[in-house]
């Protein structure tokens, strides 16, 4: 079988990099992320059809930026360079760069470009359109051989080309959004200039993620925390698939899952060989949780016992090589953020116990995006009600359980949820919402039921239409649907008897009620 066609981005620190890497396999070109330390050695051995520099936040002119080893540009393979990576192009090729002066070229924010579509980059696509920049530094001279490619009103080389080299250069990011025709852009760079073939697929990654584990894990022991969400299932699949017996999943089941979920997930890995231990800690989380109704302090005590329960499963098995994480893209880029106010400390399973003995992190997933975490699950055999899970919160029915918990509570609420999902599966509409779920709101209301007064709970059920979480959108949901389910949990879920819809965005409500 022929090799697998890869390109090779190279990082120079900048903030979209890791886009730039998904957009290529969007393509399906395999592609991989390495540090610009790597050597001309690791880059003939990973031989690539086209390669790319990523931006970055530094000045090529400056002696500590990040640099490269210049004989890379007599590998006789293509180069395109984003932003710093092009200006690092420019800089070695024998063009120069300064500081943009107010009056040249320091851009930032969409920037109307003219394109010459002559030029292999930029054929089939539109003369002019909005490009994303983000630069304030400038090629003052074009190096030799190049023509210039793009221009702005402020920049006379938004992008410079060498066709016969294959070289090309952009000031702007085509891998964001806001970059019209961005991904056509990398494309044409991909198709028409590399000559890749768009053959790769996640059966592809999937294997070459096998490989590198095993790899990397030799026949070291490696310990899962897994929580049934997608994320850590699919990490489960994976590793289980790489290494065997040599994995131990650790599943904790804290009591506050949705109806026969934690066999679900049990009965999903039992064809693996590997060591799965489910924890049944319903009574120790409950027990912890007795008479705390601050979500606040419920959610640090789920969290705090998750990690407790995790630690003493892993400390039976001793000695462990590597701790692996379901750790996926997004997950990457919200930690580096910083700053935002907390509104909910957000609880993922999985935090890293303090003192087990390993002595490496391993996260298979950290290159990808939700939605090829579940392309991959699918490629290793993951059932679908798995894969296609909508998000399900770390501390689960405990944040949907309104106060102070309790086990008839929650099989109350499991109940009212269950039939709520089953209308929704039923009418065909769980694409038209990315999260719903019921919440027991700890109102007791006056009903009539047959000819007796009740005095009973008030369920509230909830369907969010969103893209990012942040921000979020109630679904309107056919109040036919709405009557079925209302009809149906009145009827079949003793102890309610009323039920309400939530018509809330957020903001300002948020998507759980606590
Ligand atoms: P909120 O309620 O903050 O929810 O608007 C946004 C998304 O985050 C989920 N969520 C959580 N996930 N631990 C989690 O792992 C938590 O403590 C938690 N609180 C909210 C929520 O289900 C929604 O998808």
């Amino acid at each position: 079988m022929d090799r697998q066609q890869r390109v090779l981005v190279i990082d120079f620190g900048g903030q979209y990099n890791q886009l730039i890497a998904r957009r290529v396999r969007e393509c399906h070109v395999y592609c991989e992320m390495k540090p610009h330390s790597v050597t001309l050695e690791e880059i003939r051995a990973f031989d690539p059809i086209g390669i790319i520099f990523t931006g970055g936040p530094n000045s090529v002119y400056l002696d500590d930026s990040p640099h490269i080893d210049p004989a890379i540009f007599e590998l006789g393979v293509p180069i395109l360079g984003i932003c710093y990576g092009c200006q690092l192009m420019a800089h070695y090729l024998g063009g120069r760069v300064t500081e943009a002066q107010e009056d040249t070229a320091r851009e930032y924010g969409k920037t109307h470009t003219f394109f010459d579509t002559s030029c292999r980059l930029f054929k089939g696509l539109p003369a002019e359109g909005v490009t994303w920049m983000s630069h304030g530094d400038y090629m003052a001279k074009v190096p030799a051989g190049f023509t210039l490619a793009a221009h702005t009103d402020a920049c006379p080389n938004a992008a410079i080309a060498d066709e016969a080299r294959g070289f090309y250069g952009v000031q702007y990011h085509p891998e964001v959004n806001h970059t019209e025709h961005g991904l056509d852009m990398l494309r044409n760079f991909l198709f028409e200039v590399c000559r890749a073939k768009g053959d790769w697929t996640m059966g592809d990654y999937k294997q070459t993620a096998v490989e590198s584990i095993r790899r990397t894990v030799g026949d070291g022991k490696v310990l899962l925390a897994l929580s049934g969400g997608v994320d850590s299932s699919v990490a489960a699949a994976l590793l289980a698939e790489a290494v065997g017996d040599q994995l131990t999943c650790v599943f904790v089941d804290h009591g506050l899952m949705r109806l026969n979920e934690g066999d679900e997930v049990e009965a999903a890995f039992a064809k693996w060989d590997i060591n799965f231990v489910r924890v049944n800690a319903e009574q120790r989380f409950l027990t912890k949780l007795a008479g705390v109704t601050e979500p606040e302090r419920k959610r640090k005590i789920i969290g705090e016992e998750f990690i407790r329960v995790f630690e003493e499963e892993a400390k039976k098995l001793g000695r462990v090589d590597y701790l692996a994480q379901g750790t996926i893209y997004p997950d990457v880029i919200e930690s580096g953020t910083g700053t935002a106010a907390v509104i909910k400390s957000h609880h993922n399973v999985g935090g890293l116990p303090d003192y087990v003995d390993f002595r490496e992190i391993i996260e298979p997933l950290r290159m990808l995006f939700k939605d090829e975490v579940r392309q991959l699950g699918r490629e290793l055999g993951l059932p679908e009600y798995l894969v296609s899970r909508k998000p399900f919160p770390g501390p689960g029915l405990g944040i949907r359980v309104i106060g102070e918990l309790t086990k008839p509570k929650l099989d109350l609420l499991r109940h009212a949820d269950f039939i709520f999902r089953d209308e929704i599966a039923k009418a065909g509409l769980e694409d038209i919402t990315d999260q719903f779920f019921a919440v027991l709101t700890n109102t007791p209301s006056v009903g009539v039921m047959g000819d007796g007064r009740t005095y009973s709970n008030v369920v509230a059920l909830r369907a969010v239409a969103t893209s990012d979480f942040m921000t979020a959108d109630w679904v309107r949901i056919p109040y036919d649907v709405l009557d079925r389910i209302s009809t149906r949990i009145v009827n079949e879920v003793p102890g309610v008897n009323r039920i309400v819809y939530d018509i809330t965005s957020k903001p300002p409500a948020t998507v759980e009620w606590e």
